[in-house]
């Protein structure tokens, strides 16, 4: 008898409309076009040539070691993961990061990196390998330099044999190319940290397949919410594409009023950040580029600094953004529905509680607990 019961319930649930199929809101024409381009996720892997290790497993290994090696500063208990804890989906909750001394910006979340081009709130490196030994230098944050990291090798024989597997020399011969490596064992260990499938991931490949039955279980508010985002909100003029970044920067609400109580007044963003990447030996045009010259060496080239670029700051990615807080690059806001409205645009109440909705379903089943890598790890290195 329970069994008919269930048996009848499921034939009612299938054959009854859902409730948002009386809301429906279609998606068709350029529309449909902007909603599909927002996948499909994940993304391919994808090698970093100016990284001659990314993609190696004994690399990752090694990388995935350091990032939580308190040893890797000269004070001993500061590691990358003092900031970017795993378990707090690779930020620390503070609004302003704090390692040595206070830094004046939020730690972002490690997470589809491999699909950026530039790194930091500003763009401070053309490599994701550079980004992992800033930290290391900034006197805020590790106060190490090359010797420190190499006396890290000397004292740990097992440590110094993984890292020679690696990369086919001692670490103890040329330090300077020691501290890159170990960036580059970072990077390796960094770029496979990518975020699960999701709510809204389901909904738009139903959609890519033309299954109806599938995509009408997608909440109708964040339905509502996704039709502004792709449509009158404008907010994919910049949060586009699969990782809902461009990876561009843009001037934001958030820098022109910079007073808000905060003690670090000037922060010039993607202006500063150009600047002392184009003056870094670290860049993609300098010697330790696997690629010699290429890749993203052109664009660092390129690069025109002028007072544009003051306040200007790297879209931030929306995947997991639920779980992130507090947000901006100075961390000074707590609430996502106060992040959304970073750009003046004039937005009801009603609309920013279905813009909420929607980013809610960009949230992943592991976002708070990120597993650090995908496949199975044959290498145990050290
Ligand atoms: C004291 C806290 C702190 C520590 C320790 C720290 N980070 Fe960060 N990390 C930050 C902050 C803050 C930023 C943003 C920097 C900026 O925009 O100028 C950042 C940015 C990054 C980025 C760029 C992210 C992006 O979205 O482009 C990478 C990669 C990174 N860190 C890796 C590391 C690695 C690897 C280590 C260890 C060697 C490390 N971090 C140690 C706070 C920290
Ligand atoms: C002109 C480009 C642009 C547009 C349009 C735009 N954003 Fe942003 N968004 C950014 C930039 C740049 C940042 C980082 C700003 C900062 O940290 O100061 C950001 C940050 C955010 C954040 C905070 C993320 C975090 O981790 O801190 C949220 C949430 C967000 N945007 C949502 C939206 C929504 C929703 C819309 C549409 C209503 C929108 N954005 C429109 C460029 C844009």
């Amino acid at each position: 008898m329970a069994r008919l019961v269930v048996v009848l319930f499921s034939v009612w649930l299938a054959v009854a409309p859902p409730a948002s199929a009386q809301v429906a809101l279609p998606f068709v024409g350029d529309e449909l076009r902007r909603v599909l381009a927002l996948g499909p996720w994940p993304p391919a892997p994808r090698i970093d040539p100016g990284n001659r290790v990314s993609g190696q497993l004994a690399a990752i290994e090694l990388g995935r070691h350091l990032f939580r090696d308190p040893r890797m500063s000269p004070v001993g208990y500061i590691a990358c993961v003092t900031c970017h804890q795993p378990d707090r989906s690779f930020t620390d909750t503070l609004a302003r990061a704090h390692g040595l001394a206070d830094l004046p910006r939020n730690t972002p979340a490690l997470a589809n990196l491999n699909q950026q081009r530039w790194f930091g709130w500003g763009g401070s490196s053309d490599s994701l390998w550079m980004a992992s030994i800033r930290p290391i230098l900034d006197a805020r944050e590790f106060g190490g330099s090359a010797a420190s990291v190499t006396r890290l090798f000397a004292r740990d024989a097992e440590l110094a044999a993984c890292y020679a597997q690696v990369f086919g020399v001692s670490p103890l011969s040329r330090p300077e190319l020691t501290l890159v490596n170990v960036g580059k064992a970072l990077a390796a260990y960094v770029e496979t940290l990518t975020t699960g499938r999701t709510p809204f991931d389901e909904y738009r490949d139903a959609l890519a397949r033309g299954d109806g039955a599938a995509s009408a279980t997608y909440p109708v508010a964040a339905r509502r919410g996704l039709q502004l985002f792709v449509g009158r909100a404008g907010c994919i003029e910049c949060h586009r594409g699969p990782n809902f970044s461009d990876g561009e920067f843009h001037a934001s609400v958030a820098s022109s009023a910079n007073a808000g109580g905060l003690r670090f007044a000037s922060d010039g963003g993607r202006f500063d950040d150009a600047r002392s990447l184009q003056a870094s030996p670290l860049n993609l045009l300098g010697r330790h580029n696997d690629q010699a010259g290429r890749g993203n060496a052109a664009a660092t080239r390129r690069l025109l600094v002028h007072d544009g670029l003051r306040g200007q700051y790297r879209t931030a990615s929306l995947r997991n953004v639920t779980v992130t807080a507090p947000y901006l690059h100075d961390g000074r806001v707590e609430h996502l529905r106060d992040a959304v409205r970073h750009t003046d645009g004039d937005l009801s109440a009603q609309e920013l509680d279905d813009l909420v909705a929607f980013l809610t379903t960009l949230t992943d089943r592991d976002a708070e607990r990120r597993p650090w890598i995908a496949s199975a790890m044959t290498t145990r290195c050290p």
